[in-house]
């Protein structure tokens, strides 16, 4: 960061190191050996993140952001006649939906309610014995509207038995939350540069299991957002093949190196797990309260309540911290007021006490009482 940026405390973009930065401070030639290595470099890095082979899956960088790539899986793997099953209890599941209906592909939905962790394996084991015409079945994995982590696992396990091809949206919790995408029985997965791996943002990727991508081979709906044809222009001679995000790349290969540095997925986490506890640690002794149970709750990013109290008013609680150089995100939940703090991206357990400290100042500036006089 320069001493001029706020904190973000938000699902992404979000604060990302200077040398992260630092690395967008060249001009290379797109179709440049040199750059072409970086793509290479990206794409064996991210295989390996994932704990996947280059000869079993393939991993797919794509321009633009996150819900990009998701619509070019979902319009370029879903066949004419197929039908797409979304598991959904929050906005990116809405999202899935939307994508769907605007390609025109048949989408059942399971809805659960945003406030606790659903276990829906039983009733998409229901769908798929009933439902012969879904092909697809589509999940978030971290639900960024709450935090809550949905379990891959025991949905993959059921849409793998019925032999169906399985997309999940790991956006927000890629290289920050152990994903075994075989076990799982994982076919596509989703996430971008701007997220757990700390770049910033300007592409997405997917990782694919190769076999059915290549079953799937004349989906495609979309020029650009082939994804089949994006991976056979990958390996025909390393480049994109239309004009690719070059100053995103090259940050994002130092995010992927700093990544490792740090340790990997598992140190990532316990990094985020430390900022979250921080976190919960402040924002109870004042008395906020959080919108999932605590059992429920992942260290990516929390939904509060607003504080019940005639004075607090989400737009100057937001514009007070953002002066002090603090910025946290509005929430997204249907049936509760609630505001939402980000734990990832490179801040540390002190950015919290920081940011903490400072929502005890704005309380007192708002004329709020908090539960604890000494936090402020
Ligand atoms: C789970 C999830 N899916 C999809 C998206 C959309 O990503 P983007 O805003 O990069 O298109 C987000 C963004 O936060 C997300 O958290």
């Amino acid at each position: 960061m320069t001493s001029k940026d706020k904190l973000l405390f938000t699902p992404g973009p979000f604060n990302t190191s200077r040398t992260v930065k630092q690395a967008m401070l060249r001009d290379l030639g797109s179709r440049d050996f040199e750059f072409i290595a970086v793509i290479n470099d990206i794409r064996r890095r991210l295989l390996t993140l994932a704990g996947v082979t280059n000869e079993e899956y393939a991993c797919i960088p794509m321009q633009g952001s996150g819900t990009y790539s998701l619509e070019a899986v979902i319009s370029s793997t879903v066949p004419v006649g197929g039908k797409i099953l979304v598991v959904i209890n929050g906005a990116y599941g809405r999202r899935i939906a939307q994508i769907a209906g605007a390609l025109k592909i048949p989408a059942e939905m399971l809805v659960y309610p945003g406030n606790f962790k659903p276990h829906p394996a039983i009733e998409v084991a229901a769908k798929l014995k009933q439902d012969h015409a879904i092909t697809h079945v589509a999940i978030i994995h971290c639900e960024t509207t709450t935090g809550v982590i949905n379990p891959l696992e025991e949905v993959g396990k059921v849409v793998g038995d019925f032999g169906r091809s399985y997309f999940v949206d790991a956006m927000s919790s890629f290289g920050a939350i152990p994903i075994n995408l075989k076990a799982a029985c994982i076919d596509y997965m989703v996430s971008s540069a701007n997220k757990c791996i700390e770049g910033v943002p300007g592409f997405g990727f997917v990782i694919a299991r190769r076999q059915p991508l290549e079953a799937s081979s004349g989906a495609a709906r979309s020029v650009s957002l082939d994804i089949l044809a994006q991976l056979k222009g990958l390996e025909k001679d390393g480049q994109f093949r239309f004009t690719p995000p070059t100053h995103v790349l090259c940050a994002f290969r130092q995010a992927l190196l700093e990544l490792e540095m740090e340790g990997g997925i598992e140190a990532r986490r316990a990094r985020y797990q430390k900022n979250y506890e921080a976190l919960m640690r402040a924002m109870r002794a004042m008395g906020f309260a959080e919108y999932l149970k605590p059992e429920d709750q992942s260290c990516i990013i929390t939904s509060f309540r607003y504080p019940e109290h005639p004075n607090f008013k989400f737009e100057e609680f937001y514009c007070r911290l953002n002066e002090k150089g603090y910025v946290i995100y509005p929430g997204k939940v249907g049936d509760a007021d609630c505001f939402r703090i980000g734990t990832i991206g490179r801040i540390y357990p002190s950015d919290i006490e920081d940011l903490t400290a400072a929502i005890g100042r704005v309380m007192v500036e708002m004329d709020i009482p908090t539960a604890q006089a000494a936090c402020v």
